[in-house]
C-alpha cells in the first residue's frame, strides 16, 4: 500500500503512525506540507510561552524516523500537485490541511487598518511564512480580542508579556522588535456570552494571573447571577479564578487584561487616517434555546469602547482546495467519519479520507488527534480490501513529477538541517529556537539538492 498524507500538523503525523504501524501490510507512507516545515499549528499556532506542548514534536520525529515514511515539504496540493496526481501515484489519499482561513465577524468596519484577524496576529508573532509581513502596529494603548476561546486568551497573553518574557521563547525575531517597543498598556477579551459560558480553560485562564508585567481585571458585577456549580467542571474552574480576579486589587503599575462578557461588537469606528479608533459594543442577554443550548441576545443597549486595535479570535476555518469536496455549511472538507464524500450528492469518494481539523472543524487540542486519525486509518484498513489491485508508478516518480514542475521538494533530513540552524540562532538570545520566516531563505539555505 502506498498513502498519501496531505498536511504534518498533528493529525497528518498521527494518522502516518497508525498506518505505519499497521501489522496487516506494509505500507509507504508519504508526508506532503506546503511548507518546507512540518508540525503544523505546533510550530505555527502553539504560543510562544507554551514550550512544553510543543515538545510533541519529538513523538512526530520519531514516526519521521521510520524506514517507510517520506517527508515531501514545500509542495502545496492544488498548486504545486493536483488531485488527480495523488490518485495516479497513491492507492489512499489522507487530507490532514486543518484550518488555515479565519471565520469572519461581518460588522461594519471589519478589514481596516489595525483590525487584525488572529490567524494574522498569531501567524506573525509565530513566524509563519505567510505573515511574516504583516504590518502589526503596537503604537497603540488600547487592543480589543473578540472571542472567548483560548485563542483570544493566547493573544492577549502576549500582547502583554514582558520583552524579557518574550526574548527566552522561540517567538519569532520581527515580532519579539515591535513587541518590545509595544505601548500597549490595557487589553480588553470580548466575551459575546457569559463567563460560564466561555471556551477558554482553566489552566490558561490561571496562567493570566501570574503575567511579570500585568494583571487581569474583572469585574465583579459580570459575575453576579453565575451559578455556584454550572454541572461543569471547567465552567466551575474558570468560575473559581473570574471570582478570584473580580476580589483582587491590580498591581499599580501593571499593565491591565480586562475579561468582559455578554458584549457583541456591531461596528468598529475609524479615525481620521482609518485605523481602528473604536468599537461599538451591544450588550447581550443569554437565552436558552429548545435544545437546551444557550446563546447570546442583543439587549438593544449599547456602550462605545475606545481601542486602537481589533483582534477577532472567533474560531477558524478550512481552506477550499481545488478537486477536494467542501462542505459549505461546516467548513470542512466534505466527509462522513473521515471518509471524504461527494458535497452534494455524499457518495464515498473511494480511497480518499480526511482527518484533523480539516474533518471535525476548529475544535480540540493536539493528543486528541491520535485516536481520532488511528479511527480513520481503521476505516482505511477495512476500504483496502476493496480496492482493485494496479500498479502505481515507482515511489520517486512524484519526486521527479515535482521537479519537472521546478518545486524543490523539502526532505525530513532537510527539515533537520533548518531545525538545527534555527537552534543555534535561537541559543544565541537563550532562546529554543530562532525561526526562519521566509520559504525563500530556507531554501537557499538548503542548496539545490
Ligand atoms: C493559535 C492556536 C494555538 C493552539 N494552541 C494549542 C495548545 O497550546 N495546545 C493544544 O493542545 N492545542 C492547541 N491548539 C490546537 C491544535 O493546534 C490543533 O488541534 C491541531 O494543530 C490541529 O491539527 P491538524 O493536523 O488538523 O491541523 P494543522 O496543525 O493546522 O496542520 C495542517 C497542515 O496542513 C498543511 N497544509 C494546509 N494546506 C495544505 C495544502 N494545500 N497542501 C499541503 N499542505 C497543506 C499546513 O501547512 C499545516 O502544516 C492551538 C490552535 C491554534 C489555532
Ligand atoms: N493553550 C491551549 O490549549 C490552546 C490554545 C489555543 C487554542 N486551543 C484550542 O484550539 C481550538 C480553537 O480555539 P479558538 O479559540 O479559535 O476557538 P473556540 O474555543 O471555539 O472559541 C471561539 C470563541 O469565539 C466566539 N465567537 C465565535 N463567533 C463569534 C462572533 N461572531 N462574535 C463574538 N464571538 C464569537 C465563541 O463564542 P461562543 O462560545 O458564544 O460561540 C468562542 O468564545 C480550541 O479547541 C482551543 O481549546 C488550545
Amino acid at each position: 500500500m502506498r498513502v498519501a498524507i496531505v498536511g504534518s500538523g498533528p493529525a497528518g503525523f498521527y494518522a502516518a503512525e497508525a498506518l505505519l504501524k499497521r501489522t496487516d501490510t506494509t505500507v509507504q507512507v508519504d508526508l506532503f506540507d506546503r511548507l518546507p516545515t512540518p508540525y503544523g499549528l505546533v510550530r505555527g499556532g502553539v504560543a510562544p510561552d507554551h514550550q512544553k506542548i510543543k515538545t510533541v514534536a519529538r513523538v512526530f520525529a520519531a514516526t519521521a524516523a521510520r524506514p517507510a515514511f517520506r517527508f515531501i515539504g514545500n509542495v502545496r496540493l492544488g498548486r504545486d500537485l493536483t488531485v488527480e496526481d495523488l490518485r495516479r501515484h497513491y492507492d489512499q489519499i489522507v487530507y490532514a490541511t486543518g484550518n488555515e482561513a479565519d471565520r469572519r465577524l461581518g460588522i461594519a468596519g471589519e478589514g481596516i487598518a489595525r483590525c487584525t484577524p488572529a490567524t494574522v496576529f498569531v501567524g506573525w508573532y509565530n513566524g509563519h511564512p505567510d505573515y511574516r509581513k504583516a504590518q502589526i502596529d503596537l503604537s497603540v494603548e488600547r487592543v480589543a480580542v473578540i472571542g472567548n476561546g483560548n485563542v483570544a486568551v493566547d493573544a492577549a497573553r502576549v500582547l502583554l508579556r514582558s520583552g524579557a518574557e518574550l526574548e527566552a521563547t522561540d517567538v519569532a525575531a520581527h515580532a519579539l522588535e515591535v513587541l518590545r517597543t509595544s505601548r500597549v498598556r490595557e487589553v480588553f477579551i470580548l466575551g459575546r456570552r457569559g463567563p460560564a459560558q466561555a471556551a477558554f480553560s482553566p489552566a490558561e485562564l490561571k496562567e493570566l494571573g501570574r503575567m511579570e508585567t500585568a494583571d487581569p481585571v474583572v469585574d465583579a458585577r459580570e459575575l453576579e447571577g453565575c451559578a455556584e456549580s454550572t454541572g461543569k467542571a471547567e465552567a466551575d474552574q474558570n468560575l473559581k479564578l473570574l471570582r478570584a480576579y473580580a476580589a483582587r486589587t491590580p498591581r499599580k503599575d501593571a499593565k491591565k487584561l480586562h475579561l468582559r462578557f455578554l458584549v457583541s461588537p456591531t461596528e468598529i469606528f475609524a479615525d481620521a487616517a482609518g485605523k481602528v479608533a473604536g468599537l461599538r459594543l451591544e450588550k447581550n442577554r443569554l437565552e436558552t434555546r429548545p435544545d437546551g443550548s444557550i446563546t447570546a441576545r442583543g439587549s438593544g443597549e449599547f456602550e462605545l469602547l475606545e481601542v486602537g486595535m481589533v483582534l477577532p479570535a472567533i474560531g477558524y476555518a478550512a481552506e477550499r482546495i481545488e478537486g477536494v469536496p467542501y462542505d459549505e455549511k461546516a467548513r470542512v472538507i466534505a466527509n462522513a467519519g473521515g471518509r471524504v464524500v461527494d458535497a452534494l450528492t455524499r457518495a464515498a469518494i473511494a480511497g480518499e479520507y480526511v482527518v484533523g481539523w480539516a474533518r471535525s472543524g476548529p475544535q480540540g487540542l493536539i493528543g486528541e488527534h491520535k485516536r481520532a486519525s488511528a479511527e480513520v486509518v481503521r476505516l482505511m484498513a477495512a476500504d483496502a480490501a476493496n480496492l482493485a489491485p494496479r500498479a502505481l508508478p515507482g515511489r520517486d516518480a512524484i519526486l521527479e513529477l515535482l521537479r519537472d514542475r521546478g518545486v524543490r521538494p523539502v526532505s525530513f533530513s532537510d527539515w533537520k538541517q533548518l531545525d538545527e540552524v534555527e537552534t543555534a540562532r535561537g541559543a544565541r538570545r537563550g532562546a529554543p529556537r530562532d525561526k526562519i520566516v521566509d520559504v525563500g531563505a530556507m531554501l537557499e539555505l538548503l542548496g539545490q539538492n
